[in-house]
C-alpha cells in the first residue's frame, strides 16, 4: 500500500497525511468513505447475534427503569419485544470475528498496523436512540451503515471531567457542542481518543465502530514487569556492596535510590523481552477460548493440503510479526515464538493471505522450519481449515 495514495476512505487524504494530520488529534468527517455501502448485518441478524452465549452485547435504554439503563446480553427474543418504540439501543462487540463481511471491511484499515485494530462493534438503534454523550480513551472510526445518525462532537476530556452518577455508564455532565453532522450510509467520522461525542439515531439506524487497542501506561508497566519477573531469580536482589558509611542510620541516601534505578534499568532496557511482551500482549485474543486447535500430525496436514485443503486465519486469532537482529518473531494470538530469518515470506503471507493452501504455500511445505510453524499455528488454533 502506498501511503502518498490519496484513499477515498479518507476523503482523499494520503494515509501519510491523515496520519500527520488527523490521527490521534483530531476529528475528520468523511462523506462517503465507502461509497455504494452495503450493509452486510440486518438488525435481525444483529439481533440474532446478542442471543448467543459467546457474543458480549449490551442495551442501553435512555428512558429504562433508570436513566439511560444498561443491560447486559445474552439476550432472548422476549427481550426484544418489550422495549420501547423508541430511544434504545443494541451494541454488539466484536462482530468481526463472526461475520466474515465485517472481517473484511477492516482490510480497509490496512494503512494502520493491524494489532493495533481491536475490533468491529455494531450498534443498532432505535429512532431516537444513543448512549449518551461521552468519551472514548481509544480512537474509533464511525461508519453509519443504516439509516441516519446525527453525531454531535464536543471538547476533548480527561479523567477530571464530570461525569453523572451511573453505577456502568460513563455519561457527560457537560457537553460542549463544537459540531453536527447527519451521517448517511458510506459516511464515516473518525474521532481521536477523548473527544466528547453523541450519537442520536434519526431513523433505524445502524453505527459500525473500529475501535483500536492501547494499553494503559499503567497496564503497560504492571503487564510487562509481570513478564520480566518470570525470567529473574530469587537470588538477584538489591545489593549495596561497596557502600559507605551511612550519617544517619534511619535515612534513605540518593545511592540506595541510584543502585534501585540501576536494577531497574538493567531488566527495563532489556529490548527483546520488551518486544516479546508487546508483540504477546497486543496478539492477545478477546476470545481465547475460541482460538483452539486439533491434536494433528505433520504428515496428515501436508496430505490434507496437497488434496486441496486450505488454511484460513482463525477470526478470533491476532497475528504479528518482527526483526529481532537476523531472526524473526512471529506473535500469535498471545505467544511469540523466534524464527530463522529465512522465513519472513512465509510468515507474511500467513499473517496477509486470504487463503492458504499447497499453491501459494508450495516450496515452504518442502522447508522443515516452515512445515512445522504451519502446523504449530493449526495445533494452537490461530490457523484453521477453510469449510468445504
Ligand atoms: C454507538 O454506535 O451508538 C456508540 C458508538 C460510540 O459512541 O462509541
Ligand atoms: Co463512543
Amino acid at each position: 500500500m502506498n501511503p502518498d495514495t490519496p484513499m477515498q476512505l479518507l476523503g482523499g487524504l494520503t494515509a501519510r497525511e491523515f496520519l500527520r494530520d488527523y490521527w490521534q488529534k483530531k476529528p475528520l468527517l468523511i462523506r462517503q468513505a465507502i461509497s455504494d455501502f452495503e450493509n452486510p448485518v440486518s438488525p435481525d441478524e444483529l439481533a440474532g447475534l446478542s442471543l448467543e452465549d459467546e457474543i458480549e452485547a449490551r442495551l442501553v435504554i435512555e428512558h429504562g427503569q433508570q436513566p439511560w439503563e444498561l443491560r447486559r446480553g445474552p439476550f432472548t427474543e422476549d427481550d426484544f419485544k418489550a422495549l420501547p418504540e423508541r430511544d434504545w439501543t443494541l451494541l454488539v462487540q466484536a462482530v468481526d470475528q463472526f461475520v466474515p463481511e465485517v472481517s473484511e471491511l477492516l482490510e480497509h484499515f490496512r494503512f494502520l498496523p493491524s494489532w493495533r485494530i481491536d475490533d468491529v462493534m455494531i450498534s443498532y438503534a432505535a429512532p431516537g436512540g444513543g448512549v449518551g454523550p461521552h468519551y472514548d480513551n481509544y480512537d474509533v472510526f464511525l461508519l453509519q451503515a443504516h439509516g441516519q445518525r446525527r453525531w454531535k462532537i464536543g471538547q476533548m476530556c480527561d479523567a477530571d471531567s464530570p461525569i453523572l452518577e451511573h453505577a456502568d455508564l460513563r455519561i457527560l455532565a457537560d457537553f460542549a457542542e463544537t459540531d453536527e453532522w447527519v451521517l448517511e450510509p458510506g459516511d464515516m467520522l473518525y474521532l481521536p481518543p477523548r473527544l466528547a461525542h453523541f450519537g442520536i439515531a434519526e431513523n433505524d439506524c445502524m453505527t459500525y465502530s473500529v475501535g483500536f487497542r492501547a494499553p494503559s501506561a499503567a497496564e503497560v508497566l504492571t503487564h510487562f514487569t509481570d513478564f520480566l519477573g518470570q525470567f529473574l531469580t530469587d537470588e538477584e536482589r538489591y545489593s549495596d556492596a561497596g557502600s559507605v558509611p551511612c550519617t544517619d542510620p534511619h535515612q534513605i541516601q540518593r545511592d540506595a535510590l541510584d543502585r534501585l534505578k540501576a536494577l531497574l534499568n538493567e531488566h527495563m532496557n532489556d529490548e527483546r523481552l520488551l518486544l516479546t511482551w508487546f508483540g504477546q500482549f497486543m496478539t492477545e485474543p478477546r476470545y481465547p477460548e475460541l482460538v483452539a486447535g486439533p491434536e494433528l500430525e505433520e504428515d496428515d496436514l501436508l496430505a490434507s493440503l496437497e488434496d486441496g485443503a486450505v488454511l484460513v486465519r482463525n477470526p478470533s486469532a491476532r497475528l504479528a510479526w518482527s526483526d529481532v537482529d537476523d531472526d524473526l518473531l512471529l506473535f500469535a494470538s498471545g505467544q511469540s515464538r523466534l524464527l530463522p530469518g529465512n522465513l519472513r515470506e512465509l510468515l507474511k503471507l500467513i499473517c496477509a493471505a486470504d487463503a492458504l493452501h499447497s499453491d501459494n504455500l508450495g516450496q515452504w511445505l518442502a522447508d522443515d522450519e516452515g512445515r512445522n510453524l504451519l502446523l504449530e499455528l493449526v495445533k494452537q488454533g490461530s490457523l484453521e481449515f477453510a469449510d468445504e
